[in-house]
């Protein structure tokens, strides 16, 4: 068959002509949306031949979901991406259904290894089969083993489903070992994750069952990622069909949930969770290794409750968080947007000291591409209870940050963001000032918003149905407090 007969060659040749028709600034500063057509979670993000690259879980051919398809991109930096051709498509007897998220790792011999989720349609015998499939390149062609899936049904014990298992994380051990983390949903446990092991990338083990939900978070475990940072080991797994927490720290319905604690090789030992993001749009984070050695990570932010009903506006639809450094400090997983981004600052605005009582709002701060840190002076015995700082604001529409600095309370809220829409809009976290100090950074891109708390204990990514034409930044508090506020306009 000729190239641009394969399933490949026509998402190629379609995805090529259709993106010449996108204008660039229909899409966000430094968020990657897709090439054109629909994109959900970030997939085989990792450094290799000088560059990033990131694949994407895709359906080139239109806004919605469909049979999935790894769009790509490369970047030097992680905010300005090139688009590449689609490295993967539903082409093979193993993964006809699609080819759901999966990793890359490159190997010794200078070649990329994608590990896979491939979907096998259901046939006479058996309902739709998830199983996983390796794929071997140079960073541009992909040639799928013939031996996929590589890693199937037969390799589960009893219990774990043949119709719910993928997403693996694949790397390297420290004894050379090829390992992998993928999601389970197990017939008692609910949301499991299982650790297989290989040699080559083609001949895998069971190893273990990592850690499973046992009903507590939630039903099905996707996308995993396991890493070790600042000496601790973090197990990453995106719970789809969770129970809001009681005591308010996690959300119902898909959310992130990061295991930190130890792993000993076979399991997972947790000390503490925490949700990964507390906003309204991020899943299937994925994290990789800079040069430099920072940890890296980038989710998908949309929300699968949400995003059918969400308005197509563009011919692309779904985008990628800005990436993030990792750190844990004091036992906590801390984020903060790479420092690549200061690369891109510009129109810098710095006020010291700033009084606030009562309402208010400087010409020199407003903006949909911008970069803004406000840092809150409030001394105990002060009488502000309440501070409030809205953006993206015009006559009709804003996003409101509300802290109530008494309680401890953070209040994300995009009810009059200018949605039509009856879904959730608001987000409450638990937040202290430290030594007498709480830090927003904000960043909007325009209708990207991600506000990292504090050290970045607590992140809040949520996308805001906005008019770009409100760019209105203003203040209120209800009693006296100073701030600080860093403002850089991105571009
Ligand atoms: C998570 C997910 C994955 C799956 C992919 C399919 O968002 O449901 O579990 O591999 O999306 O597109």
């Amino acid at each position: 068959m000729l190239m641009n007969q394969t399933p490949l060659g026509m998402a190629r040749e379609y995805e090529r002509k259709a993106a010449a028709e996108i204008p660039a600034s229909s899409r966000p500063l430094i968020h990657l949306t897709p090439m054109t057509g629909w994109m959900n979670d970030p997939n085989g993000f990792c450094f290799y031949k000088g560059e990033y690259h990131m694949f994407y879980q895709y359906y080139p051919y239109n806004t919605v979901w469909g049979p999935m398809h790894w769009g790509h991109a490369t970047s030097r930096d992680l905010l300005h991406w090139t688009y590449q051709s689609a490295a993967l498509a539903p082409d093979s007897s193993a993964d006809a259904g699609g080819c759901f998220s999966g990793t890359a790792l490159p190997l010794e011999d200078g070649r990329l290894l994608l590990l896979y989720t491939g979907v096998q349609p259901a046939a006479t015998g058996h309902r739709e089969l998830q199983a996983q499939c390796v794929a071997f390149g140079d960073g541009v062609d992909f040639v799928k083993a013939e031996q996929n899936p590589v890693i199937g049904a037969d390799l589960l014990p009893e219990g774990y489903s043949a119709f719910d298992f993928r997403d693996p994380k694949v790397f390297r051990g420290e004894d050379g070992m090829l390992r992998c983390v993928a999601g389970n949903r197990h017939a008692q446990r609910q949301g499991s994750i299982l650790l297989f092991e290989s040699e080559d990338g083609l001949r895998w083990r069971f190893v273990s069952e990592l850690l499973a939900s046992d009903g507590e978070y939630g039903r099905m475990w996707e996308c995993p990622d396991l890493y070790r940072v600042d000496g601790e080991d973090v197990l990453i797994v995106s719970p789809q069909e969770m129970q809001a927490s009681a005591d308010g720290k996690f959300h119902a319905g898909y959310g992130t949930v990061a295991f930190l604690g130890a792993f000993d090789g076979k399991t997972f030992s947790p000390r503490t969770a925490q949700p990964v993001d507390d906003g309204l749009d991020f899943y299937a984070p994925q994290s990789t290794l800079s040069p430099d050695g920072r940890r890296i990570m980038i989710g998908w932010m949309e929300n699968w409750e949400t995003v059918n009903g969400a308005v197509r506006r563009h011919k692309w639809f779904g985008r990628m968080s800005l990436p993030r450094e990792v750190t844990i400090q004091n036992g906590t997983l801390c984020q903060r947007p790479v420092w690549e981004i200061e690369t891109m600052w510009q129109d810098d605005v710095r006020l010291s000291g700033v009084p606030l009582c009562g309402e208010a709002s400087f010409p020199e701060i407003s903006g949909r591409s911008l970069d803004m840190t406000v840092t809150l002076h409030v001394n105990e015995d002060s009488a502000c209870r309440r501070f409030e700082m809205r953006f993206a604001q015009d006559e009709r529409c804003f996003t409101v940050i509300r802290c109530a600095l008494s309680r401890g309370e953070l209040v994300f809220d995009r009810t009059n963001c200018g949605s039509h829409r009856d879904i959730p809009h608001v987000r409450r976290i638990h937040v202290q000032p430290t030594a007498g100090q709480l830090t927003l950074r904000l960043i909007l891109d325009k209708d990207c918003a991600e506000l990292f708390v504090g050290n970045g204990e607590h992140v809040i990514s949520a996308l805001i149905d906005t008019p770009l034409s409100a760019h209105g930044v203003s203040f209120c508090s209800d009693g006296p407090l100073t701030m600080d506020i860093e403002k850089h306009r991105i571009g």
